[in-house]
């Protein structure tokens, strides 16, 4: 049996909040609400082009949101600085648990993917400047299709490139809209609830797993099968 999992990048792997400390030095106390606005703002931007069938790669949907972020908190941030803070966020930091699961899920015959909104160039760069790109076999990025998450295309998409067995196919993340859509479109989904605050959306649909790290994982699905 092959069981393959497609993991998200953004929140899941990395962590987008890798940015604080820059935002820190340019608005103080404000900087992790600006980092929270900047991150929902930017999901916001990706589920509305796909909607209006406007796509754009998603460092488009990050800019702009950026840009939004910059006028709702009344910052007067240069361009020099703006540039800077699109930089890093190219660049974040990778997730203690992230780097110790895939270590251990590389001793597996899983199957392990980057699965993203972010066109390949740029999970390409995020992996390797996280030095995580070494555990996955592939990106597959919603680029490829030009649409977003939750669209069942891009799960569908997602398994068709990964040439997964649908049932054994898990999609890994710690964003509750990619595990709803996930499951909704037929594949299985470990919600990783990074935070007690993350609230897992009502809408009837639960996650197959629910772990509150990725030092979890490998025996969360190991415990699934066996039962
Ligand atoms: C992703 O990496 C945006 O977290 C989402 O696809």
């Amino acid at each position: 049996m092959k069981i393959t999992l497609a993991f998200d990048v953004y929140g899941t792997l990395l962590n987008t909040h890798g940015v604080v400390m820059a935002l820190e030095e340019l608005i103080g106390n404000q900087a992790q609400t600006f980092s929270q606005t900047w991150r929902d703002k930017q999901l916001e931007y990706s589920f509305r082009r796909g909607l209006m069938q406007s796509y754009d790669v998603f460092p488009v949907c990050i800019s702009d949101a950026l840009d939004y972020s910059c006028l709702h908190y009344k910052t007067s941030f240069t361009e020099v600085e703006k540039n800077e803070l699109l930089y890093i966020y190219s660049r974040l930091p990778a997730f203690d648990d992230a780097i110790t699961s895939l270590q251990e899920l590389r001793k597996t015959d899983n199957h392990l993917y980057a699965f993203s909104n972010g066109p390949r160039v740029t999970v390409e760069e995020l992996l390797s400047t996280a030095n995580i790109r070494e555990y996955f076999l592939e990106i597959v990025s919603v680029d490829s299709i030009k649409t977003f998450k939750p669209s069942p295309d891009v799960y569908d998409h997602f398994v068709r490139t990964s040439n997964a067995e649908k049932e054994n196919a898990w999609l890994i993340s710690s964003n509750p809209f990619d595990v709803i859509g996930a499951i909704s479109a037929g594949m299985k989904a470990v919600w990783v609830q990074r935070s007690k605050e993350v609230i897992f959306d009502p809408w009837g649909v639960e996650p197959t797993i629910t772990i509150n790290s990725l030092l979890k994982l490998r025996k969360k699905i190991e415990e699934y099968y066996s039962n």
